[in-house]
C-alpha cells in the first residue's frame, strides 16, 4: 500500500464530498466519491479499495450497516466513520464492529490526513511482519541446518528434545546428508554446550591407533609411547564425543566401546588405572548396522547401546522441496565468500536440479554450487554452469522412450527412436548438420542418408 491508495468516500453532503476529495487528491491518493450507501456498496463490489470513509447517517443506509457488510466481504478494507457531534455511542459501536477509526463532525482535513497516514503505516507494518514471518518459516532451520520438508521438521523436533538429555544418539544416513551437522546441533543446543565437543573419525585410523586415540595410553605402553597420553574419551569429559563412521570400528574396539557405555569406565592402553568419564556419546554411520550385525561384523549388544535414540537422515532426493532452499543458501554462502555478485539461478537450471537424484546428497549440491559460482561469468547460474551429468542426454532419451512406449516390434521402435533422437539433436544444434553429425558420431553423409530414409523434418 503505497501513496497511491484507493479511497472511497460515501457522503450525501456535496460540500463534504468536494472538500475531502480535494484534500486527499492533493496528497496523491486516488479518491472516488458517491452520495448514497447503495452506490457505495455497488462500487465496493466492483473496484478494489484500501480505505472507505463513510458518513454514519446516509439517506438510504446506515453507516454501521455498510461497515458490517464491508467487514464481512472485504475484511482488509479499513473503514473510517464520520459521526455527528455528540454521538459518541455510535462511534463506540463502530469501533466494536471493526472500524479502524472515526471522525466527529466538524473535523479538519489535517485530522483526516493524520488518520489515513496512521492506517497506511499500520498496514505497512502488518505487511512487513507477514513478509518476515514467511521468510522465517521458509528458512525454518536449526543451527545452520536448512530444510523445510516435513522430514527435516521432525528431525529438528527430535534434536530439540534429545539435546536436553544425555542419551546416546545414533545418526544414520547416506553420505552427505548432514550427519555431522546434526551431531553439532545436538551438542551446541545441549546443557553440555560449554563443555568440549570432541570428534573422532573411526574410518580414518587403523585399529590399534583408533584404540589409543579413543582411550589414550600410558608411558611405555608400546614402542614410541614416551609419555602418557589422554584419549578422546577423557578429553570429552563433561562434553560430547562424536564417533563418526562407527560402523568401521573393529571387533576388539567394539568390545571396549561396549564396556565404556555400560560402565562409563575404561583403562588407558597399557595401564591398570580405571578411569571414569562423564561423556555424552553421539555416533554416526553410513552403513546399515543391522546388515552389519547379520554379516557378523558389528556386535548386536553394542548396536542396542548406541541406538538408544536413532536419527535417520533422509536422502536429498526424498525431500525435493529442500533442494531450491539449499541451493539459494549455498548461492548466498559462496557468492559472499568469493566476493561475487550472484543474483540467482535460471529456472531451467532449477528444473534440472529438481530432477537430479543427488547420490552425494547435500554435499554434492553444495560442491556443484561452489564450482558454478567459482567459474561464473554472469550474475545468474545457467544450465551450462552445472555439471554435465545433469543435462546429459538422459532426459532426451527418457522423453523419446515415453513417446514410443506403445508395444511394437523392436525394429520399428529402433527406427522411431533413431528418428526422434536425430531430430532432437538437430534441434539442439539449430539445424547445423555438421555439429549434429559430430555429436551423433556419424559422418555428414550418413546423417543425410538417415534424414532422407527416416523422413526427418528439419
Ligand atoms: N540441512 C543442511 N543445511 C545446510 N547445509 C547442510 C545440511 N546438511 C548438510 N549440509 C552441508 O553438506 C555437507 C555435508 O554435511 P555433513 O558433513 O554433515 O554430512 P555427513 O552426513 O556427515 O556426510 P558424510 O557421510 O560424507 O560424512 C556439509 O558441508 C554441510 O555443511
Ligand atoms: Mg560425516
Amino acid at each position: 500500500m503505497g501513496n497511491r491508495l484507493n479511497i472511497l468516500l460515501i457522503d450525501d453532503e456535496p460540500l463534504m464530498r468536494m472538500t475531502v476529495q480535494d484534500a486527499l487528491e492533493s496528497e496523491g491518493y486516488r479518491v472516488s466519491v458517491v452520495e448514497t450507501g447503495q452506490k457505495g456498496l455497488a462500487l465496493l463490489r466492483k473496484d478494489p479499495f484500501d480505505i472507505l470513509i463513510t458518513d454514519l447517517k446516509l439517506p438510504d443506509l446506515d453507516g454501521l450497516q455498510i461497515l458490517k457488510e464491508v467487514k464481512m466481504t472485504h475484511p482488509e478494507i479499513q473503514v473510517i466513520l464520520i459521526t455527528a457531534y455528540g454521538s459518541i455511542d455510535s462511534a463506540v459501536t463502530a469501533m466494536k464492529e471493526g472500524a479502524s477509526d472515526y471522525l466527529t463532525k466538524p473535523f479538519s482535513m489535517d485530522e483526516l490526513l493524520l488518520i489515513i497516514q496512521r492506517l497506511v503505516r499500520i498496514k505497512q507494518l502488518e505487511e512487513e511482519n507477514l513478509r518476515l514471518k514467511e521468510k522465517m518459516e521458509e528458512r525454518y532451520g536449526l543451527e545452520g541446518l536448512i530444510g523445510k520438508s516435513p522430514q527435516m521438521q521432525k528431525i529438528y523436533d527430535l534434536i530439540e528434545t534429545i539435546s536436553q538429555t544425555d542419551t546416546t544418539v545414533l545418526i544414520q544416513g547416506e553420505s552427505g546428508t548432514g550427519k555431522e551437522m546434526v551431531a553439532n546441533a545436538i551438542h551446541f543446543r545441549s546443557l553440555r554446550k560449554n563443555g568440549p565437543f570432541v570428534k573422532v573419525n573411526c574410518s580414518a585410523l587403523p585399529e590399534t591407533l583408533l584404540e589409543t586415540e579413543l582411550f589414550g595410553h600410558e608411558k611405555g605402553a608400546f614402542t614410541g609411547a614416551l609419555r602418557q597420553r589422554k584419549g578422546r574419551f577423557e578429553l570429552a569429559h563433561e562434553g560430547t564425543l562424536f564417533l563418526d563412521e562407527v560402523g568401521e570400528v573393529s571387533p576388539a574396539v567394539q568390545v571396549k566401546l561396549l564396556r565404556v557405555l555400560q560402565e562409563r569406565q575404561f583403562e588407558r592402553v597399557g595401564g591398570n588405572e580405571t578411569i571414569s568419564v562423564n561423556v555424552r556419546l553421539i555416533c554416526a554411520t553410513q552403513k546399515d548396522l543391522k546388515e552389519e550385525i547379520q554379516k557378523g561384523s558389528f556386535r548386536e549388544d553394542l548396536y542396542y547401546r548406541l541406538n538408544v535414540v536413532p536419527i535417520s537422515l533422509p536422502p536429498l532426493r526424498e525431500r525435493r522441496e529442500d533442494i531450491l532452499l539449499l541451493t539459494e543458501h549455498f548461492i548466498k554462502k559462496f557468492s559472499k565468500k568469493m566476493g561475487k555478485e550472484v543474483s540467482g539461478i535460471s529456472e531451467e537450471a532449477q528444473n534440472l536440479l529438481l530432477k537430479y537424484p543427488f547420490p552425494g546428497n547435500i554435499r554434492e549440491l553444495e560442491n556443484m554450487i561452489e564450482r558454478a559460482i567459482a567459474l561464473l561469468k554472469g550474475r545468474i547460474i545457467q544450465v551450462e554452469d552445472l555439471p554435465e551429468e545433469l543435462y546429459g542426454q538422459q532426459p532426451i532419451i527418457q522423453e523419446i522412450c515415453k513417446k514410443i512406449q506403445e508395444p511394437r516390434p523392436l525394429a520399428q521402435a529402433v527406427n522411431l527412436f533413431e528418428k526422434e533422437y536425430i531430430q532432437s539433436i538437430l534441434q539442439k544444434t539449430k539445424g547445423k548438420k555438421g555439429q549434429a553429425a559430430e555429436i551423433l558420431g556419424i559422418s555428414r553423409k550418413t546423417l543425410w542418408e538417415k534424414i532422407k530414409e527416416l523422413e526427418i523434418e528439419i
